[in-house]
């Protein structure tokens, strides 16, 4: 059994160690340090996301509102009466509300989600606007293969429908992705649905801009993962030592962002110290972004049916409907 020294000194042992603490300490010991973005999102983290979406130069969530409007009644037409709405993320927002306005009759709604507090505090909210919805929300890690609950069968089930909004699927690498979609495919029937929203390659400074906001908001967003580690983990990272660097790569095609070591410092987190050299980075994010046609040949390699894709006029974002094969 490996054994670590926890701060007061007494020895923890390794897989005692909570995910977080682990991913940590493991992301900051590679050559290129790194820390998963799923960090992002404690209470303040998930304030300025919903922030970074209300942002002049965030044109991804305005741009997709704006499409799904238009779009819903087609999409309604094409799924039919009576399905069922899988969501993957917490399904708080307008998408789901639009969506399942826009539905003949729905069936029920299972919003699937890792945090069983958001899950339920949601769910509660949208039973309140659609008394006659079941709503059987779900509690898991839905990068993992997942079993849908059985809903009892009335004899006049219609398709289900994943939806998987927000270009969510920007923030897996390639390998990821195709596994996602595997995934999902491998819990639907032929003819069932997926509705994915995602962002377009577009003009690197227009990207540029929607990572680095006048306001500094992405930047307070990124810096925020020091500001949680300091608190959850016992860390000292000095936050003014440290800057946010978001730019767009295009040999992958992705946004990254970085916190870039502002000096040469130490940083300590329980009894791990990590040693920084001046202008060295820690990689937090990647935001891959597609092309329509790298989307019809994920769904295809992934056993899916590309029936449809839907754009804005500047072809910001796509949505794409896609049936299982
Ligand atoms: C959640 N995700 C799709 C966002 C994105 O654009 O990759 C997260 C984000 N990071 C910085 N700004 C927004």
């Amino acid at each position: 059994m490996i054994l670590l020294k926890s701060q007061s000194q007494t020895s923890v042992p390794f897989e005692q160690y909570p995910t977080f603490m682990l991913d940590v300490i493991e992301g900051l010991a590679k050559s290129q340090k790194e820390i998963p973005c799923k960090y992002f999102y404690d209470e303040r983290g998930s304030m300025l996301f919903t922030e970074i979406c209300q942002t002049a130069e965030y044109y991804i969530t305005r741009t997709e509102l704006q499409l799904l409007e238009q779009i819903l009644p087609e999409v309604s037409a094409r799924i039919g009466g009576n399905a069922t709405v899988v969501e993957y993320g917490s399904g708080e927002g307008r998408k789901i509300r639009d969506l399942l306005r826009a539905l003949q009759e729905p069936r029920a709604y299972i919003p699937v989600d890792i945090s069983a507090e958001i899950l339920f505090d949601s769910s509660r909210r949208l039973k309140r606007e659609f008394p006659g919805l079941a709503i059987h929300p779900l509690v898991a890690d839905y990068t993992a293969p997942i079993a849908l609950p059985e809903l009892p069968s009335d004899g006049q089930s219609g398709r289900q429908v994943v939806f998987f909004p927000g270009s969510t699927i920007s923030n897996f690498n390639p390998a990821e992705a195709n596994r996602f979609l595997r995934n999902i495919r491998g819990f639907l029937r032929p003819g069932d649905v997926f509705l994915l929203g995602v962002d377009l390659i577009k003009s690197p400074n227009r990207l540029h801009q929607a990572y680095n906001d006048y306001d500094g908001v992405t930047a307070d967003f990124n810096l925020n993962l020091l500001r949680r580690i300091n608190r959850e983990l016992g860390a000292n990272f000095k936050l003014h030592q440290f800057e946010h660097y978001a730019f767009f790569n295009p040999r992958y095609s992705r946004i990254e962002m970085h916190l870039l070591s502002l000096t040469d410092q130490v940083v300590t987190i329980g009894q791990h110290q990590f040693s920084f050299r001046e202008g060295e980075t820690i990689h937090t994010e990647n935001s891959y972004k597609y092309s329509v046609d790298g989307v019809v040949r994920l769904g295809h390699e992934c056993g899916f049916r590309h029936e449809q894709v839907w754009t804005d006029t500047e072809k910001l974002f796509s949505v794409h409907y896609l049936s299982a094969k």
